[in-house]
């Protein structure tokens, strides 16, 4: 009895060891299998220092003149997003990588959209987005994600380029047109492994509306499910897709985890930021960085708005030429520069607002 359970642990654990990597089962909603355990579960996680989501500092990212624009191919072509899924984790939608690439954007090559899938919380009102600017989380998230094509030096399939979009609670209803087609199809596809074709008139470029594509933050990072691998090309677009409240809340009250009667509705989808380790984020937007001698423009009053003075220095040390100021409000006027240090050497110096 006692040798016949030794064994069975022994060959039960030798099971979970060897299957480990292929049948993974990670989860959002309890902590045994939420992104707590990730790094346990996730072998290629373990060690990572190239982790995604992350927080996007804007004072930190670098303007990069090689990150020109994108060029978009099929993504204004009806018929190619095929099949909607619920896959107990997300909702992800299967796109005609045939059809569907991305090039430029200081991308290595061309890169075929294969899926893309949501991130959310709980609600329009609760953010859901895994990536951040300044701290800021939007209601929901999008991923596309595009393999490398095979080309010339480019191994196939290894290189994994992600475009995500912010998806911002508007408070209208219905709106745009185009979430309320795609998001009708959530009823059909309540329980987990359940999906759908969309047969619906509906392209890409009307999912994305309203987001100036020329401007995003791009980064190296990872999957951010298990097995979270690396060497993700990341591209983080800056405006948000506006989406009515009542669209985003549908994602939290149809779709299930899994196909049990109790079965949880499926929220809270993301995963939380990650250390950023040293990474630089880029951006074609010019104006992310600032640099310049800092000086009050007025010394009697109790805010002063800081002008730059320089746009050839590196670093600016801020010196107050009062000390009734309480509050400094600094605003860039050149959108050449890159840095600024900020030392406030006074103390009644008690706000520095960027
Ligand atoms: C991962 O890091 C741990 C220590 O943090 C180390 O013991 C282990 O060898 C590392 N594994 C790999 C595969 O690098
Ligand atoms: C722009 O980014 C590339 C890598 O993508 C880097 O090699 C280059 O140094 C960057 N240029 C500047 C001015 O930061
Ligand atoms: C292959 O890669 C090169 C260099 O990155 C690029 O200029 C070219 O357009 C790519 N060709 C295809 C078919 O993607
Ligand atoms: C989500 O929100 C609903 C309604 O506000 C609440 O009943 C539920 O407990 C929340 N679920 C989670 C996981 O926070
Ligand atoms: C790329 O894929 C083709 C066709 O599947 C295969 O013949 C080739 O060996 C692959 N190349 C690499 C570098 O994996
Ligand atoms: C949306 O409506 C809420 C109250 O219903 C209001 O507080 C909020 O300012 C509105 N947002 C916008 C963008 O109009």
């Amino acid at each position: 009895m006692v040798n016949v359970f030794i064994t069975c642990l022994a060959a039960c654990l030798l099971h979970m060891l060897h299957s480990a990597p292929n049948s993974i089962s990670w989860c959002y909603h309890k902590a045994s299998c939420s992104d707590i355990v990730w790094h346990i579960i996730a072998e290629k996680d373990r060690n990572g220092t190239q982790q995604s989501p992350i927080d996007i500092v804007t004072t930190d990212v670098h303007t990069n003149t090689t990150l020109t624009p994108f060029t978009f191919t099929g993504y204004n072509e009806d018929a190619t997003l095929t099949e909607i899924t619920n896959t107990g984790t997300t909702i992800q939608v299967t796109l005609d990588h045939k059809k569907m690439h991305v090039e430029g954007g200081g991308l290595p090559g061309l890169f075929a959209s294969t899926q893309f899938h949501f991130h959310w919380g709980n609600g329009s009102a609760t953010p859901g987005s895994g990536h951040s600017v300044n701290g800021k989380r939007y209601s929901m998230e999008l991923h596309i994600v595009s393999k490398a094509e095979h080309n010339g030096s480019l191994p196939n399939d290894s290189i994994l380029a992600a475009f995500g979009f912010f998806i911002e609670a508007s408070n209208d209803t219905g709106k745009p047109e185009s979430w309320k087609l795609l998001m009708s199809y959530l009823t059909e596809i309540a329980s987990a492994g359940d999906k759908t074709r969309v047969s619906d008139k509906l392209t890409m470029d009307d999912l994305l509306s309203g987001v100036d594509r020329t401007k995003y933050y791009r980064y190296l990072g990872s999957l951010t499910t298990p097995n979270c691998d690396e060497g993700v090309i990341w591209t983080i677009f800056k405006d948000p897709i506006k989406v009515s409240q009542d669209l985003i809340d549908l994602f939290t009250t149809t779709v299930y985890i899994n196909k049990n009667s109790n079965s949880p509705l499926m929220t809270n989808t993301f995963r939380g930021v990650q250390p950023i380790n040293g990474r630089i984020v880029r951006s074609p937007i010019v104006g992310t960085k600032i640099t310049g001698l800092l000086m009050p423009t007025s010394p009697t009053t109790t805010t002063a708005i800081l002008k730059l003075t320089s746009t050839t220095k590196t670093t600016a040390i801020l010196k107050p030429t009062s000390t009734t100021k309480t509050t400094a409000i600094l605003k860039p006027t050149s959108t050449t520069k890159t840095t600024a240090i900020l030392k406030p050497t006074s103390t009644t110096f008690s706000s520095v607002s960027l």
